[in-house]
């Protein structure tokens, strides 16, 4: 007999956020195509509608009103009877209130059970002569999702794939939500990771991302003590036929010297570091619960770079968290200055409801914020312009990613993470070729196939 689930619909889903998020997205589509969903490109052709949510600032959070109040206006098509789902971490977080606030929404759920999808929308189905039933699913699962996630990864076809090894976050820094949104730090067993791994490669890809809020804590311990380092981990990875490897993202605090070193002794590990530093002030360091001072940050940079002299420095920021002094905020751009950056992303402090700093005083006023950003984002313009501009008239390795805009423009990335554009045919999708270098933007390369 056919159950509700086999029947054949579509599914419209859109992520928010980090890359996270986006590894989840794509696990949800693998679980639900073996429920025979389809993806469809807009909302109006579905019957399910995902939205994979951010908590992180206060606007992340804000666009998913706006867009269930676009998703109302839009013809939601009443033959096909829509549902319509918040997943992520706005879900986690706001529960029940979505709902409430928002009476299209059918379906919240967070990031730690989206392996329950196809009961989840089974308990939701439609009935016959039944009222159409609403459900909400937060409570932290006592099994780990992983170990639960049935669909495998055949169908999303990418040159270079995201893998989430370490989930959740145990630092509480005094600013962030994630601790409550993705759970406590779990680290995915090893053998589950390079299984997962060869399946990504088996279907094509040469670069893996592995993900983790705090990547490079991963560790597998055998009870008592680690039997596995994040380096070990990264070294039996490349032992696999994949071309380059990447992690994100790190924090200092788990930043050991053996994976330091590992950028030095794998080759395929890319000379590529995203360590957050969040603020130049020891004291806004203390406030935000980060646990290191900016010379023990400074520290690590200097030793990373003893390890490997090229390896492209990225980070966040945060400008204007509570307390933050003129004198603060110029320690921030002080160790910009000292650090050199490849890339970074900065933001201004927003307070969330339930963190610690959302109930300090002396919140900085908006308009002080934002002058500070723009200073501190011009800085960093600068040094991304500096140092995609020493790559003029080099030859790099690029790997082509995908097509362009254009006719024969190809896409790709510099070992440094850089976007490199250049012409040519679409056969070199997939390969890593040498390129010139032959003009440098802010934000991307041009070059040409050598
Ligand atoms: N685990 C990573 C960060 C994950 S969140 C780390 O510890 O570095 C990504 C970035 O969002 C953070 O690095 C921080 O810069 C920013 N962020 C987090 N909470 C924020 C808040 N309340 N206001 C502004 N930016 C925030
Ligand atoms: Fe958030 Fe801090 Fe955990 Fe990063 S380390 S996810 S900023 S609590
Ligand atoms: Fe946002 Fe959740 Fe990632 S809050 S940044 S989607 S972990």
């Amino acid at each position: 007999m056919q159950t509700p689930q086999d029947k054949k619909r579509n599914l419209f889903i859109k992520s928010y956020g980090c890359q996270m998020n986006e590894y989840d997205s794509e696990r949800m589509v693998e679980i639900l195509e073996k429920h025979n969903y389809s993806s469809v490109d807009e909302p109006n052709q579905a019957d399910l509608i995902i939205l994979n949510t951010c908590h992180i600032r206060e606007k992340a959070a804000e666009k998913i009103y706006s867009e269930l109040g676009r998703l109302k206006k839009i013809n939601l098509n009443s033959e096909r009877n829509t549902k319509v789902a918040v997943a992520g971490c706005v879900g986690q977080a706001e529960g029940q209130e979505i709902i409430k606030r928002s009476p299209i929404v059918d379906l919240v759920f967070g990031p730690l059970t989206y392996h329950q999808l196809p009961e989840m929308l089974d308990e939701i189905e439609t009935r016959p002569g039944q009222p159409n039933k609403k459900l909400v699913n937060i409570d932290i699962p006592e099994e780990d999702k992983f170990l639960q996630l049935k669909g495998s990864r055949k169908n999303l076809k990418s040159i270079s794939s995201l893998l989430s090894v370490q989930e959740g976050c145990d630092k509480f820094c005094s600013f962030c939500v994630v601790p409550y949104t993705r759970g406590v730090e779990i680290s995915r067993p090893a053998k589950q990771i390079l299984n997962e791994a060869q399946e990504l490669i088996d279907i094509g890809a040469k670069e893996i991302i592995l993900l983790g809020q705090n990547v490079n804590a991963w560790s597998q311990s055998n009870g008592k003590d680690t039997d596995m380092t994040f380096a070990q981990l990264i070294n039996e990875i490349s032992e696999l036929n994949i071309e380059r490897i990447r992690y994100i993202t790190s924090h200092p605090r788990d930043m050991t010297e053996e994976l330091m070193r590992a950028h030095r002794d794998i080759e395929k590990l890319q000379p590529y570091l995203h360590l957050p530093v969040q603020s130049g002030s020891d004291k806004i360091l203390k406030e935000m619960n980060r646990n290191y001072s900016s010379q023990e940050y400074i520290d690590i940079i200097d030793k990373a770079r003893e390890y490997k002299q090229d390896i492209a420095i990225s980070g966040d920021f945060i400008v204007g968290f509570p307390g933050e002094t003129d004198d603060d905020f110029e320690a921030t751009l002080d160790i910009v200055k000292r650090v050199k950056y490849a890339h970074a992303y900065s933001f201004k402090y927003s307070p969330r409801p339930g963190t610690p700093a959302a109930l300090k005083d002396h919140q900085i006023d908006e308009e002080i914020k934002s002058e500070r950003l723009k200073t501190l984002q011009d800085l960093i313009r600068q040094q991304t312009r500096d140092f995609n501009s020493s790559f003029l008239e080099k030859e790099i390795n690029v790997l082509i990613e995908k097509q362009g805009l254009g006719v024969n423009r190809l896409t790709g990335r510099s070992s440094y993470l850089q976007s490199v554009h250049m012409d040519g045919d679409p056969s070199f999708i997939g390969e890593i070729v040498k390129a010139k270098i032959i003009k440098t933007r802010d934000n991307s390369l041009e070059g040409i196939i050598l």
